[in-house]
């Protein structure tokens, strides 16, 4: 229940998609293990749903969304699917002994992708729509039809596609920004628009898909929730395709965050996010950007002396959320040349020093100095300063 209003927050389901627009990323590729053991966490985490791969890719994407579908206890598991028949085919094969599964089919929807990519008219697409979708029902309950470049779409088609789609069976309808196009007000009046105009819209979840190639993936997928869509496709880290797609831990931790603006919640537990980061970045040997949001090293660092002051004195002065809430063991006030004698003082506390006011500012100038040379001001550094400073005392 939100406290303004009484009612109780709008549930958004987690379509999780590192295991397949994740690892389209050039050089992210992960072996069948590293697959299983991200699918368990993100099982384990809360992510609704897990897009476990692209079955007819190869044989090997077969076989890790087969054993997927096989172990995951609660997420749902979806295989992708072109919008052949033999795609269609292989990826209800693939998850048919999930205990819940989806088809996700799609097909391109924009005048450029229709022309040059696939060399087919409106029309034979708007059959494909119908055809694919019906024979990807025809194999499970739970079907996904994406209409690729929906951004870029002509709005009278891209609403005959999913009325369509949805009167053949679909019951999750994804727009997706595929090439990172949209800005978050046109996004939000897309899925307005959309809901507004299709018949018997209501009988499908609407769905967000964003790439990042502006640098708007999450600012787009949360303007597409506030303009009525329930699922969120998003990957660990972000990874993805080109620019990558919406990063998971930022998604839920705006949600969790800013509440007053996004009334709705995930089932995605936050504690986990940072295991759920290190491990995708381990598996394809991805680093995380030092200032990655939520999971980047900087993330909880604070080096400035103004900063750390604040800090010491109240965390909410430069955080707005926990390090522990993500699942980060704590705020590292990171000692540098910007860094004050308050956090200076702190720090020596935390090393086992108590030092008078005179040896204080003396080891305080002297750090001053090092930082000033050194990038990298590490506790040995601090350590060996002040002992310095002791036995210099001492003599
Ligand atoms: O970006 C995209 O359009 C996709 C679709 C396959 C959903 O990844
Ligand atoms: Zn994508």
């Amino acid at each position: 229940m939100t406290a303004a209003t009484g009612s109780a927050k709008d549930r958004v389901l987690i379509f999780d998609t590192t295991l397949r627009d994740g690892e389209q990323s050039p050089g992210a590729t992960m072996t069948l293990e590293e697959k299983l053991e991200i699918a368990d966490l993100l099982d384990e985490m809360g992510v609704d749903i897990i897009e476990a791969g692209f079955p007819i890719a190869s044989q090997g994407d077969f076989e890790a969304v087969t054993q997927i579908a096989g172990r995951v206890k609660n997420a749902t598991v979806a295989g992708l699917a072109r919008a052949g028949d033999k795609d269609i085919d292989r990826a209800g094969e693939a998850v048919r002994h999930a205990r819940r599964g989806r088809i996700h089919t799609f097909i391109s929807t924009s005048p450029v992708h229709m022309k040059w990519k696939l060399q087919m008219e409106p029309d034979a697409v708007l059959q494909k729509v119908i055809a694919s979708v019906t024979r990807a029902r025809n194999l499970v309950e739970d079907v996904e039809w994406s209409a690729e470049d929906g951004t870029r779409t002509e709005l009278d088609f891209l609403c005959r596609c999913v009325e369509a789609a949805i009167k053949a069976g679909a019951t999750t309808i994804n727009i997706p920004d595929t090439v990172g196009y949209t800005v978050p007000e046109e996004y939000a009046q897309l899925f307005r628009t959309v809901r507004e105009r299709v018949p018997n819209s209501d009988k499908a979840v609407f769905s967000v898909h964003c790439h990042n190639d502006l640098g708007m993936a999450v600012a787009n997928t949360l303007a597409g929730v506030v303009g009525g869509a329930r699922q969120i496709e998003c990957t660990v880290n972000g990874i993805g395709e080109r620019a990558g797609n919406a990063a998971l831990e930022e998604i839920v931790m705006a949600i969790r965050t800013r509440g007053d603006k996004f009334p709705f919640q995930t089932g995605v537990e936050p504690t986990m996010l940072m295991r759920a980061s290190k491990l995708v970045a381990a598996a394809t040997s991805f680093p995380v950007q030092y200032n990655k949001a939520i999971v980047g090293r900087n993330a909880f660092a604070h080096e400035s002396g103004i900063h750390q002051d604040g800090m010491l004195k109240n965390t909410q002065t430069y955080e707005i959320m926990t390090p522990e809430s993500v699942g980060v063991l704590k705020t590292s006030l990171v000692m540098g040349k910007h860094s004050g004698r308050h956090a200076f003082k702190e720090k020596l506390k935390e090393l086992g020093y108590e030092l008078g006011e005179n040896a204080l500012e003396d080891a305080f100038k002297r750090f001053k100095d090092l930082a000033d040379r050194k990038k990298h001001v590490y506790d040995e550094d601090i350590e060996a300063l002040v002992d310095d400073e002791l036995v210099t005392a001492h003599d």
